[in-house]
């Protein structure tokens, strides 16, 4: 079988006359990508792509997403199947290890994240450092960095058995953090996980449950929360997974890249939006102010945006955010909660859905448009919102830092610039300068 011919494209450079090919290397899925490697060292050129919207930085078989037809695969299986009939744990096997487990495999996963879950009992003073009022997300970025000087026989990223342990523990151990980081707020006493649980259940007991009385897990909150994780699990090479990447590259131990990872969420542009859409559902109040809302947000100088809207890859309906919203009306009808909040955001993304600046643009509801609401609805303060994105998305991180680290051709990650600065002038000296 003649082997099949290399693809390439050539670039020309007008200034020199002189003519470059460089390899067009296909995915299983998605778009092609010209290999640049060797364009430097060929022409002294850079590439210019500030914020990444055509450069592939990796090659990865994690998730797979089609922007335009809204389509979400991990390890190629849709968002919407494993969210209807697979569960968080499963998924985590699933991201770590490219495939569903079988039954057995899947009882020993849970069996080690299980009993992962209790945290060194001297991380609780980290807690105690921090003001009472401190943003939940300041606190996992400190708490979950501190792993590294608590799990140190987990931090060789060349042993794979270390490897392994530190992505249990932190699969494990983030919802303790996460719970702890609620209760520190709340004044209240720490609860520690309870073995006999659910991923989903622990973390809902270790929030909720108060010493006073008797807490049982509501199994439709239970469940929610599950499918909560699972839409939250991972996201390609997105901004947080992108930071992960760069600080594991050069060789940083799994707890440091998560923590990094941990604060690049944070961002209202990223993981944050979903906090900043119920401030932006709480200030715009009613229905009838949506339309004037909509127009602040058509209006560059306004500095207003919808959070919960748009996307650098789904330049359609965000698939998570159709599960969301299916979830949002199923958690607050079962629960039985009304909530004009839900009504504003449906008529929000009706009008928005409806204007040509946001069809034009291809503006749709993201993830994170209608997970405030169900949280909300769960008990959920709104700054304890990405903090669950966080704990969720911990299981991508760290399945993404995993795929970089196995592979042997893993580089440190170090990009370049365009100068625009000062060109060399020689220094003056203080009783010069005016
Ligand atoms: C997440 O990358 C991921 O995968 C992230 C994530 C994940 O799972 O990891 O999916 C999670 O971060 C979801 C996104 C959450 N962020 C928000 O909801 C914040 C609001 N959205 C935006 O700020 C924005 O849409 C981004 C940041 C999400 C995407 O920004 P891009 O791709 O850089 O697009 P852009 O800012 O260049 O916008 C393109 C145009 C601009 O108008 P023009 O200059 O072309 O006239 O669309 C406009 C923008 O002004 N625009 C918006 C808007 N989002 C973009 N206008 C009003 N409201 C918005 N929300």
């Amino acid at each position: 079988m003649p082997e099949a011919k290399k693809e390439t494209v050539t670039l020309i450079d007008n200034t020199t006359g002189k003519k470059f090919d460089y390899p067009l290397l296909p995915g299983t899925l998605g778009p092609k990508v010209i290999d640049i490697r060797k364009l430097y060292g060929d022409t002294g050129y850079f590439t210019y792509d500030p914020g990444f919207t055509s450069t592939a930085s990796c090659d990865s078989a994690i998730t797979f997403i089609d922007g335009d037809e809204g389509i979400l695969l991990h390890r190629g299986y849709a968002i919407e199947d494993l969210a209807e009939h697979s569960d968080f744990m499963e998924v985590c096997y699933l991201l770590i290890n490219g495939e569903l487990p079988n039954k057995k495999q899947k009882g020993d996963f849970v069996h080690h994240v299980t009993h992962h879950t209790m945290l060194h009992e001297q991380m609780q003073w980290f807690y105690r450092g921090f003001r009472r009022d401190a943003h939940p997300m300041a606190v996992m970025c400190g708490v979950v960095g501190a792993m590294s000087a608590f799990y140190h026989d987990s931090t060789d990223i060349n042993d794979p058995r270390q490897r392994e342990i530190a992505i249990f523990r932190l699969i494990a151990k983030m919802p303790t953090i996460a719970a702890m980081a609620y209760k520190y707020a709340m004044g209240q006493p720490f609860v520690y996980p309870l073995n006999e649980l659910s991923y989903a259940g622990n973390f809902l007991r270790m929030t909720f449950s108060v010493p006073a009385e008797e807490y049982k897990v509501n199994p439709i909150l239970e469940k929610a929360m599950d499918r909560i994780f699972i839409l939250h699990a991972d996201h390609e090479q997105n901004a947080s997974t992108s930071t992960v990447r760069l600080s594991g590259s050069s060789g940083a131990n799994p707890f440091a890249c998560i923590a990094a990872g941990v604060a690049s969420l944070w961002g209202p542009a990223h993981g944050g939006a979903n906090e900043a859409v119920l401030l932006m559902l709480k200030e715009i109040g009613s229905k009838e102010k949506v339309g004037e809302a909509v127009k602040k947000a058509k209006d560059k100088n306004s500095g207003f945006r919808l959070m919960g809207f748009g996307h650098r890859v789904y330049k359609n309906y965000d698939p998570r955010a159709a599960v969301m919203r299916r979830t949002c009306h199923e958690v607050l009808s079962t629960l039985g909660v009304k909530d004009p909040l839900l009504d504003l955001a449906m008529e929000l993304e009706r009008i928005a859905l409806e204007d040509e600046y946001f069809v034009q643009r291809k503006l749709y509801p993201n993830v994170d448009f209608y997970s405030g609401i169900i949280l909300k609805a769960m008990g959920f303060p709104t700054s304890m919102f990405t903090v669950l994105f966080a704990l969720a998305r911990t299981v991508g991180w760290i399945s993404q830092w995993k795929e970089m680290i196995e592979d042997p051709g893993m580089k440190i990650g170090r990009p370049r610039q365009l100068f625009k600065g000062a060109k060399n002038r020689p220094f003056v000296p203080l009783s010069q300068r005016g």
